[in-house]
């Protein structure tokens, strides 16, 4: 009878720690809205997992609780408590309860796994290459940008790797980390469900501008991506950059992702760890070049000349491997600006 009581009082008990700690689980902003199926699944195996947590918790601490209130020891009583010797029944209980759970979380977090490496029969390729301090993505007609951009509804498949040490790619709200390294191909799938843009960081300390080291992914409507694809290409061809340097000078600065780190009016771009673009040629100047030769030479050997209050070995050295007439488009662009 007593036993009985002291049952449901530890029920009680179990059920106002779950509701208190569940309700901190809820409310809490632990994480941000998912933004692809991914995630979603990623979510729902996390929820799964606390929930089981939370009624463990809840009964291990009722027990807790009640045995140290109810059960201290009285003043003056110096006794040894009463000797216990093991207790098959429960042994096997407390053997085969957890068990269950935890086979039963790995089959889910199998499926969910498994689904979420799942690209459909056409994805959306991109290659992701990332270096000190810069992503670049390359679509599959060539194009190539410093921010991500995705069509909402589609697989996408990444193909990351990196040029020199280890970096690795985080989209919060799309729930994945992958690691880069150099020499090695790493596949991820992404499918958004959410338009909007979110920021692209990478989470593994790889250097000076490991900081810096951020962009966005923007997630599009199918129908803009698929324009704003093609009309990529179409700038990009050696063709139209002749015919209009001034708009493939833009586009070679916004898809090599200038404006994530320097001001430029003419591009809208606001970007503060490095130096502005607005007017080099006092720069230019001063280092004893002609404007286009000085622009030029920073791109391509950016540690030449440092300008001062700026940290060197923060902006990549690998731009110079642009294909040489994007290179001179961007020249042309940049020196230009202060008319622009
Ligand atoms: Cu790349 Cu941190």
């Amino acid at each position: 009878m007593r036993n009985k009581k002291q049952f449901l009082h530890v029920a009680v008990l179990a059920v106002i720690i779950g509701i208190a700690t569940g309700a901190i689980a809820y409310w809490g902003e632990w994480m941000p809205e998912p933004a692809t199926r991914e995630a979603g699944r990623t979510w729902f195996l996390i929820w799964l997992t606390t929930i089981v947590c939370i009624v463990i918790f809840a009964i291990v601490a009722a027990a807790i609780v009640y045995a140290v209130v109810m059960f201290r020891r009285k003043p003056g009583d110096d006794e040894d408590g009463p000797a216990i010797h093991g207790n098959t029944k429960l042994e096997i209980v407390w053997t085969i309860i957890p068990t269950v759970i935890v086979v039963a979380l790995t089959v889910v977090a199998a499926v969910v796994l498994h689904q979420n490496s799942n690209a459909g029969p056409k994805p959306e390729k991109i290659e992701v290459t990332a270096q000190q301090f810069a992503w670049t993505f390359k679509y599959e007609n060539g194009v190539q940008t410093g921010i991500l951009n995705i069509p909402k509804g589609r697989h996408v498949e990444l193909w990351l790797t990196s040029l020199d040490v280890l970096h690795s790619f985080w989209v919060p709200e799309f729930g994945q980390k992958q690691d880069t390294v150099p020499g090695q191909t790493f596949r991820l799938v992404i499918t958004p469900t959410r338009l909007g843009t979110y920021p692209l960081i990478c989470t593994e300390l790889c250097g000076l501008g490991h900081a810096v080291m951020r962009t966005s992914a923007v997630v599009m409507e199918p129908a803009d991506y698929d324009k704003w694809l093609a009309e990529q290409g179409d700038k990009l061809a050696p063709k139209a950059a002749a015919d209009n340097p001034a708009e493939a000078g833009k586009a070679v600065f916004t898809n090599n992702g200038c404006a994530a780190c320097h001001a430029f009016a003419p591009a809208g771009a606001t970007g503060k760890v490095g130096p502005g673009l607005d007017d080099m040629s006092a720069a230019a100047k001063a280092a004893g070049q002609s404007l286009e030769d000085y622009i030029r030479e920073s791109i391509v050997d950016p540690n030449k000349v440092v300008p001062k209050g700026y940290p060197a070995n923060v902006m990549p050295p690998t731009f110079a491997s642009l294909p040489k007439d994007q290179l001179d488009a961007l020249v042309t662009y940049l020196a230009n600006g202060k008319e622009g």
